[in-house]
């Protein structure tokens, strides 16, 4: 693709007022809703699940990106595709049957993505690019949100890009954590096309320019 998607993540939003900030997201130009879920056991947190991707649902025609950082996550397939999820990217560090539970993901109608911690080896997702329509590189340990920008996943994005053009992959590569206005242009250099930002665009006063601001960092350096 030729510009950034730009994939905000609902992290960081106003729980209280989630389908107000999920029109304004749409309003403002996001490609994509990110929706992190966690299980406080593959990560230190609890969010949302099916439920709460329902109603993101009736809210909005936007692609719904479900981040699944939960162990077995297999167990939540068929309800997050009932409840309208567009794509689920699940964690190679958790995924023993990577390459069925990602055939499961597309059975079910729905992009199929792999995530890597920032420990985790690009090996991991070797065998499996051409079963795979994202590949997702944590640029911080999943978890929260509003967390630094580690440096060293600006070369493993670029080893990633090589890696997918290699396998003749069109898979979207996307970097997750610590995306802001620094950090984004590094990240886009490196071969990335799909970037999640929740902080960034939830703590600005005005979101929406914030996204733009994001959106134009890539352009600019392209
Ligand atoms: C981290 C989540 C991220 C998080 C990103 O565990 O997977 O999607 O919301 O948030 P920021 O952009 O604040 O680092
Ligand atoms: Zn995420």
């Amino acid at each position: 693709m030729s510009g950034a998607r730009i994939t905000p993540s609902i992290l960081s939003a106003d729980f209280s007022r989630l389908g107000d900030e999920v029109a304004m997201l749409e309003q403002a130009g996001a490609d994509w809703i990110h929706v992190d879920v966690m299980d406080g056991r593959f990560v230190p947190n609890l969010t949302f699940g099916a439920k709460v991707i329902e109603a993101l649902r009736r809210r909005t025609a936007l692609p719904l990106d479900v981040h699944l950082m939960v162990v077995e996550p297999e167990r939540y397939f068929d309800d997050f595709a009932a409840a309208g999820a567009s794509g689920m990217t699940i964690h190679a560090e958790v995924a023993p049957h990577l390459h069925r539970q990602l055939a499961r993901i597309r059975e079910l109608g729905c992009s199929a993505g792999v995530a890597i911690n920032p420990s985790t080896p690009l090996a991991a997702v070797q065998e499996v690019l051409g079963d795979l329509d994202l590949l997702l590189i944590m640029s911080v340990n999943p978890g929260f949100g509003g967390q630094t920008f580690i440096d060293a996943s600006v070369d493993k994005l670029a080893r990633a890009r090589d890696m997918l053009d290699a396998s003749r992959s069109s898979a979207a590569l996307q970097v997750d954590g610590g995306i802001n206005r620094e950090t984004i242009g590094s990240a886009w250099r490196a071969g990335a096309d799909t970037f999640v930002a929740g902080h960034a665009i939830f703590a600005s006063t005005n979101p929406s320019a914030e996204l733009a601001a994001l959106r134009a960092r890539c352009a600019h350096e392209a």
